[in-house]
């Protein structure tokens, strides 16, 4: 059984490979970088996020376009770092990612505020640093900012997220553009959004937004979505209004598992014929599409154990270090580090978190690892450290990037002291 689970084309995209049965991600043994920083760690590889950011800007080299990073897909600065320096902008939720995005490199007006419950704080925080633009998603929101900008004496750059009320076919947690969903305004609003943005002093409408939803594969919707925000542009500039940008949002899929995945130049072919002609300039907020297959996080086997009938393979990550397995029923690949002369077995991976929704993969055939062996779970790199939490007072793991034939620590791993570091036992 040698190679008991292939690294196929699916992982292609990741620079994963084998070599005498060690698995490499861009050319480095995981198993060296698990035995000097331990585990659990997440790893990525910088060329393969390079790869992916490369695909997709040529694929839509057919129309004026700047690809906004979305930061809560993976929000490490060395992550976004590398995507500054290929020139991206950031798409941004919180003033928490605003900072992170200001601390990586990124140009104030680069970057772009989306998100449904921006407080008083973040708005102001966002007119001073002058961002590109905010996506504004209610009325109320939109009333707020308005207030803000004029307090601040700032003019301010503003986009509506429009509601389009297009179905996707994903995980309902992350389907976010139909109809009565907290998401965006809906479309029969906006010509009073864009009157109110008109009218006000301080305020500019650039653009009109959208985002369907995440992981999708099919370009249907993203069809059906710009086929509505350009009827809503023509409507609004019929009535005398200029747009300079049409912001499709993020939501490409990567193959975790069986799925196909969303192909940059199948992609492009579908909705660049639709966009060029128009003339604005296009956002993309891809997240997950850049940085998903990129990385990896390797756990060690605990323990092996036999009940009820089935076999386990208790592991050092947990849903508090991977949640999207336990939240989502997401798949993710596992594969042992070292595959020399190793059968598989049918099993669930567990972690060590004190819940049975704890797992990394249900009734799944592994390698038949053991006691101290390395796994690696694929397909980690987007959604993966940044939903880690601290549950049973776990510190978060430790993360790597690999680059050019070497790694590097991009963040130590949590220390348990500084989880309770800002706690008191006692009234002051
Ligand atoms: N833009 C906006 C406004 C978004 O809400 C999102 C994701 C994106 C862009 C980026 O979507 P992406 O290209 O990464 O699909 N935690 C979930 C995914 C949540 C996505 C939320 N919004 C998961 O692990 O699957």
């Amino acid at each position: 059984m040698g190679q008991s689970l292939l690294i196929d084309e699916r992982f292609a995209d990741a620079g994963l490979a084998r070599r005498d049965g060690a698995l490499l991600l861009g050319g480095i043994a995981l198993a060296d970088i698990a035995r000097t920083v331990g585990t659990p760690v997440y790893v990525y590889n910088a060329d393969a996020i390079r790869d992916r950011y490369r695909a997709l800007d040529e694929a839509l080299a057919g129309v004026r376009h700047r690809l906004c990073y979305a930061v809560k897909a993976n929000s490490t600065l060395a992550v976004l770092r590398i995507l500054r320096d290929l020139g991206a902008g950031a798409d941004i939720v919180s003033g928490g990612e605003m900072a992170r995005a200001l601390a990586a490199g990124f140009a104030p007006d680069r970057i772009v505020f989306s998100g449904v419950g921006k407080t008083d704080a973040e708005l102001r925080q966002a007119v001073r640093a002058r961002l590109g633009h905010l996506n504004v998603e209610s009325l109320e929101e939109l009333e707020r900012l308005a207030a803000i900008a004029e307090d601040e004496r700032a003019d301010v750059a503003v986009g509506i997220r429009v509601n389009p009320d297009v179905t996707t076919d994903t995980h309902p947690y992350i389907s976010t553009g139909k109809g009565g969903l907290k998401f965006g305004v809906p479309m029969d609003q906006v010509p009073g959004a864009a009157e109110l943005i008109a009218r006000h002093p301080r305020l500019r409408l650039t653009t009109l937004a959208m985002h369907l939803g995440s992981q999708l594969s099919d370009t249907a919707p993203f069809r059906q979505g710009i086929g509505r925000l350009l009827e809503l542009a023509r409507r609004l500039e019929a009535g005398g209004h200029r747009l300079d940008v049409l912001d499709i949002g993020g939501g490409l899929g990567i193959r975790y598992g069986r799925e196909p995945g969303m192909d940059p130049a199948r992609f492009a072919a579908e909705i660049v014929p639709l966009l060029a002609p128009t003339g604005y300039t296009v956002y993309l907020e891809p997240g997950r599409f850049l940085v998903g297959s990129a990385g990896v996080l390797l756990t060690e086997v605990l323990y092996r154990k036999h009940s009820g009938g089935k076999e386990f393979v208790v592991v050092d990550a947990g849903m508090n270090d991977l949640v999207r397995p336990s939240h989502y029923q997401a798949y993710h690949e596992i594969v042992a580090l070292d595959d020399r002369d190793r059968g598989t077995v049918r099993a669930d991976v567990v972690g060590p978190v004190c819940e049975t929704g704890d797992f990394l993969a249900l009734d799944r055939e592994v390698p038949d690892v053991s006691a101290g062996d390395g796994l690696a779970v694929l397909g980690a790199g987007a959604y993966g450290f940044v939903m880690a939490s601290n549950y049973n007072s776990r510190p978060r793991p430790a993360e790597v990037v690999v680059d050019g034939g070497r790694w590097w620590l991009a963040r130590s791993r949590e220390t348990v002291e500084a989880l309770f570091a800002g706690e008191r036992t006692e009234a002051e």
